[in-house]
């Protein structure tokens, strides 16, 4: 059986007392979700002392440098972010690859970085909206996996989440349809199928991230590739966040 999972990208929002109110919040809640693991990225800044107050919350970490130590002003290492405890990164965010131009090369070194340190990659791919009106998508997302995912050994792959975040639809309210996600999902399996092996495609989580919510989760999930989500906005109230993990 694969692992179902709701993780919660909070991205650059919260300050620190809700920020920790929402890590308890979930920490608490979490009790409730049985059929759910639940994750939550929040800001650097507040990780480590999340961390400490929430023992049983698993929680990882947005981004880092894939470098064990050195003079990188302003970056965390990836030794850093295992040393706070964190369990999980985000790799290869449509954000960080717009907004901070990581290519396919860099996020390679960030999935190899994060493995060597016992950190599981979640690892982002999804297109824009010219390559889906072109019907591209199926062909750019392969490549996105095949630039800086399957380059790993079987071993490492099955160590690794799949969060598929067609771009258009993060932040804009606007969700991928239930025959969008799944169709995507699947193909994804399919290409983990053919480049390692069935048994293996089976085992991999693969997420569904984009203006998911209370309302949709249900029917995305219900879709037999959708293991999950990855949750952008509706993961900053807790109502929705939980609401969101119990949609399974
Ligand atoms: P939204 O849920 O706000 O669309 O964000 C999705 C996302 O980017 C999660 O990583």
């Amino acid at each position: 059986m694969r692992k179902k999972i709701v993780a919660g990208n909070w991205k650059m929002n919260l300050l620190w007392d809700e920020a920790l109110g929402l890590a308890q919040g979930v920490s608490e809640a979490s009790t409730k979700v049985n059929n759910a693991e639940l994750i939550v990225f929040p800001p650097f800044i507040f990780a480590p002392t999340i961390i400490s107050k929430n023992p049983e919350l698993n929680v990882g970490l947005q981004n880092f440098y894939p470098a064990d130590k050195g003079a990188f002003t302003g970056e965390v290492s990836i030794t850093q972010a295992k040393n706070i405890g964190a369990k999980y990164v985000l790799i290869g965010h449509s954000e960080r690859r717009a907004i901070f131009n990581e290519n396919e090369a860099f996020l390679k070194e960030k999935v190899n970085a994060a493995l060597a340190n016992d950190l599981t990659p979640v690892f982002c791919c999804g297109e824009p909206l010219e390559i889906r009106e072109a019907n591209e998508e199926l062909n750019y997302v392969k490549q996105q996996l095949m630039d800086s995912l399957f380059h790993l050994s079987a071993d490492d792959m099955a160590k690794c989440i799949v969060a598929y975040e067609p771009v258009w639809a993060i932040g804009t309210g606007k969700t991928a349809s239930v025959e969008q996600a799944e169709s995507m999902h699947k193909s994804i399996r399919s290409w983990i199928a053919e480049h390692y092996s069935k048994e293996l495609s089976e085992e991999i989580s693969i997420l569904y991230g984009g203006s998911c919510n209370a309302s949709n989760a249900k029917e995305l999930f219900a879709c037999e590739n959708v293991d999950g989500g990855l949750i952008g906005g509706a993961a900053l109230q807790l109502d929705a966040f939980i609401s969101i993990a119990q949609s399974f």
